[in-house]
């Protein structure tokens, strides 16, 4: 009776093994184990705060590399960053000739290569009102050249988001080169790097 009962059981698994289709997934026990749970991008799940699978970044979150510009964008942010702000980049050869290259693209178009401000938009007459770096009046500084890059000034638009703030300093740099020569001043001498 025992061995009946064995060659049965036995008959019988190789009946039920024979059927599986090996290109098929077999029997899962524990599906979980094969197959994880994962939150769906943007999905609505309530264990999150807002519900959300997409969390919003923490407050006061930065991008990496980037510095915060505490200045207002109004006449007294403005006045104060002309007075305090400086220009931390060393004035080397090199970083002149990255900030030469920046303005060449950015802002010679209206401010003109040499910075008389006849540059190619004005001189077509498609935009007017574009200053001399040289003005009396405006007495621009390393400060308020950042800070106009930074916020734009009536029609002129605000660079901060095509350059970062290294490049912006960079063209700082050379923006108040151009100056010093439209004001026949002697040329600024270069530091050496020392980083
Ligand atoms: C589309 C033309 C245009 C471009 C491009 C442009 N500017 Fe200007 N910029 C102007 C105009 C117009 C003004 C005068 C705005 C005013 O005060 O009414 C001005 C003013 C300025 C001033 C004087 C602001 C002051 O303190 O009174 C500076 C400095 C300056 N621009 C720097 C730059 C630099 C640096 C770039 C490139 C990153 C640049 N601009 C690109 C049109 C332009």
């Amino acid at each position: 009776m025992k061995s009946l009962f064995t060659i049965v059981l036995i008959a019988f698994s190789f009946a039920f093994i024979s059927c599986s289709d090996k290109r098929e997934p077999n029997y899962q026990y524990f599906p979980n184990m094969y197959e994880s749970v994962p939150y769906d991008t943007y999905g609505e799940y309530e264990i999150f705060p807002q519900e959300q699978e997409a969390l919003l970044i923490a407050e006061g979150t930065i991008s990496r590399g980037f510095t915060p510009y505490e200045y207002e964008d109004s006449p007294e942010g403005y006045q104060t960053s002309k007075e305090e702000l400086t220009n931390e980049v060393p004035y080397t050869e090199e970083n002149l000739a990255k900030g030469k290259e920046l303005y060449d693209i950015y802002c010679a178009t209206c401010h003109g290569e040499n910075g008389n401000g006849k540059g190619y938009l004005v001189e077509r007459e498609k935009i007017l009102g574009v200053p001399s770096y040289d003005d009396q009046g405006r007495a621009i500084t390393e400060g308020s050249v950042y800070h106009v890059m930074w916020y734009g000034i009536n029609t002129m638009g605000s660079y901060a988001s095509q350059m970062n703030n290294k490049e912006l300093w960079l063209v700082d740099h050379y923006v108040m080169k151009l100056k010093a020569e439209l004001e026949g001043k002697a040329p600024r001498e270069f530091e050496t790097e020392s980083e």
